[in-house]
């Protein structure tokens, strides 16, 4: 038998703007997670896979499997990676504690899991860097144009900053910091989100480009406030970048309100994070006050909270 893991992530700050060249932050969540197991099958299936994902409904055979389905894709992409032509009799069991489109990273932390477990399955250790291309090219399943950062911070379990076509950057924050994650119980279509973004950027490519600009440099402060270099206030940079995140269309009545709530409530500063539309908001909060603003954020709508600290 042979497990592979991965955690779940959130975006700190940067998220659409990251889609267009700007740099973002993302953090691992590890409260939540997504595991795979591969073990030997008695079926007499030659050359195939049976996949179960009890929670997804999905139990099914590798062969019958469209290319299109991220399931079907990560597990063909793995097996090439790993120079398998033809399996043997084989079970794969998928489980995730991650909350799906609700911008954590399901997508890309179920792939990682598989990719794992079939690696350590066929005893083949696949390198990181290679495991986040595979992962990133079933992210472009999910929408066509993802950043990458997803599947980065995911395989790296580690905060990064991260710019498109750059190598990520860990990063180390000085202290940690406790993030409070809302869940807003409605579905984050990220696809359509970033399609909205790309239809503003056609449409007023100027202000589109300042607000991502704009994102950026907030990007980078936060930076230089994590790794100790700058007095510490990224309460209000989220703050800021949520704002913005209201200006290119993709916040929502549902998400700002799971914001105020958690300003409300003793948070140092709250914004959606992800595609929008719909998932999560995190709100940086002291310690002490997580509690409450969980709570805050519970009242105001929120189907699921999770406590998480990042540290470096
Ligand atoms: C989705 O988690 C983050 C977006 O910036 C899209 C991407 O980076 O591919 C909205």
């Amino acid at each position: 038998m042979a497990r592979g893991s991965a955690p779940g992530k959130v975006i700190l700050l940067g998220e659409h703007a990251v889609v267009y060249g700007r740099p973002a932050i993302a953090v691992p969540v590890r409260q939540v997670r997504a595991e795979a197991e591969a073990r030997p099958s008695d079926s007499n299936r030659r050359a195939d896979i049976h996949v179960l994902a009890p929670e997804a409904g999905v139990d099914a055979w590798l062969t019958d499997m469209a290319d299109a389905d991220p399931l079907g894709r990560i597990l063909r992409l793995t097996l090439a990676e790993l120079q398998v032509d033809e399996p043997p009799p084989l079970e794969i069991e998928i489980r995730s504690t991650i909350p799906i489109a609700g911008g954590l990273g399901s997508g890309a932390a179920v792939s990682v899991a598989i990719i794992r477990a079939l690696a350590e399955f066929f005893l083949r250790p696949i390198p990181l860097e290679r495991q986040s291309a595979l992962a990133y090219d079933v992210e472009r399943l999910h929408h066509g144009n993802p950043s990458g950062i997803d599947n980065t911070v995911v395989v790296y379990d580690q905060p990064v900053y991260f710019r498109r076509g750059e190598d990520p950057r860990p990063l180390r924050p000085v202290q940690p910091i406790h993030l409070v994650i809302g869940d807003s119980g409605i579905a984050s279509p990220t696809a359509q989100a970033v399609a909205l973004v790309a239809q503003q950027r056609e449409a007023r490519p100027q202000e589109v480009d300042s607000t991502f600009d704009r994102i950026a440099s907030l990007v980078v402060r936060a930076r230089a406030m994590l790794e100790g270099e700058v007095p510490f206030d990224l309460g209000y940079l989220m703050d800021q970048n949520h704002e913005m995140l209201r200006i290119l269309g993709v916040s929502t009545a549902e998400l700002d309100r799971l914001a105020a709530a958690a300003r409300r409530a003793g948070a140092l500063g709250a914004k959606l994070s992800g595609g929008g539309l719909g998932g999560n908001v995190i709100a940086l909060v002291p310690p002490s006050a997580a509690p409450a603003v969980a709570d805050a954020m519970a009242e105001a709508g929120a189907r699921r909270t999770i406590v998480s600290e990042v540290a470096g």
